[in-house]
């Protein structure tokens, strides 16, 4: 059966990047513009002459605009439930996320940080999002969170982009899936709820991974097991970017000894480059670049309150990394 929603969504983007208004293409078509707007909503389907005008005008074949391949199905290894999200853990929130998540609704943290990202232009996401655009097929984003990760600026090189936005909250991703088919409406991204621990895909499928700090993030055992993860579904010549942050060698031997100590014992992730966990998933080829840095006398992050007890200043490098399968 023809899925007119996806329908819709395909013939809207089309014509959208031809700059015309729905009026204009009625004319175009010799019909009435509530016709597009009906066609355009997915209420209903044009006759087959119009549907052929239709796929001149856009450079397509008619399967193209037709045919709802879901990306999904095709890549997933184990089954799940489908919500508009493809759900591959249990859809409820876990119990322990729900401050943070009412404040990521109530907030409306990802409205905010799609346009602050739109707003801020030049600087290296923007050229991270444009690597990963051009490298092209299917871009998985994992950890996405209420910032994105690379998301925002991977559709900002490129809207029509076919991309997998994923978490392990299930209320991340429905904000997300909320505010995107307002904002763009494309038939080309999908959703997903997993644990990046275990992505359920199957063995080099997946063309990008995009990860803006989910991994950094995770918890203790998580990180390694993640990298293993990635590893095993991205396709052979396939791109991993991945953000994170930490304090390095040089940083923490100018501390005074007693203070490394207590950070080391209470804080070792801080540490952690997963540079070794990389390279130990598989990965040979990585590149990794310095894309900023930040400190705890600005944060207020469980360590940034425990950097001030001790009475320091930490220094957090952050990093980016390009690893190629
Ligand atoms: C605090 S956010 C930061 C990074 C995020 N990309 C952003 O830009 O907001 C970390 C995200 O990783 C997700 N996450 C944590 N552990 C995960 C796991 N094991 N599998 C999938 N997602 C996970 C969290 O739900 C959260 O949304």
């Amino acid at each position: 059966m023809i899925n007119k929603i996806h329908f819709a969504k395909k013939i809207a983007g089309f014509r959208k990047r031809l700059k015309l208004s729905q009026a204009e293409l009625a004319e175009k078509l010799c019909v009435t513009s509530q016709a597009v707007s009906k066609w355009e909503c997915g209420a209903t389907l044009p006759d087959v002459d119009l549907l052929l005008e239709l796929s001149h005008l856009y450079g397509v074949t008619v399967n193209e605009l037709l045919e709802d391949i879901d990306i999904i199905a095709k890549l997933a290894s184990r089954t799940y439930e489908f919500d508009g999200i493809a759900l591959f853990i249990p859809k409820e929130e876990n119990h322990k996320n729900e401050s943070w998540v009412k404040e990521i609704v109530d907030n409306n943290w990802v409205a905010r940080n799609w346009f602050s990202c739109k707003d801020r232009s030049g600087g290296i996401s923007d050229d991270i999002g444009k690597k990963i655009s051009e490298h092209g097929g299917i871009i998985l984003e994992i950890g996405t969170g209420p910032g994105g990760g690379f998301m925002p600026y991977i559709l900002k090189s490129n809207p029509d982009a076919n991309i997998i936005i994923s978490d392990l909250s299930p209320i991340v991703v429905n904000e997300w899936r909320k505010f995107l088919d307002k904002e763009l409406n494309s038939p080309n991204i999908s959703y997903a709820t997993f644990n990046f621990c275990e992505i359920p895909f199957k063995d080099n499928s997946i063309d990008v991974i995009s990860d803006g700090g989910g991994i950094g993030n995770a918890e203790e055992g998580e990180k390694g097991k993640a990298l293993k993860e990635v590893y095993r579904v991205l396709k052979p010549g396939g791109l991993f970017v991945t953000s994170t942050g930490f304090v390095n060698k040089e940083t923490l031997s100018a501390l005074p000894k007693h203070i490394q100590a207590v950070l080391k014992e209470k804080r070792p992730d801080v540490f952690e480059d997963l540079y070794e966990e990389t390279v130990l998933a598989g990965f040979t080829k990585i590149n990794s670049i310095i894309s900023g840095s930040w400190d705890t006398d600005n944060d207020e992050s469980t360590i940034a309150d425990l950097a001030r007890s001790l009475g320091v200043n930490l220094r957090f490098t952050s990093y980016v990394r390009f690893c190629e399968k």
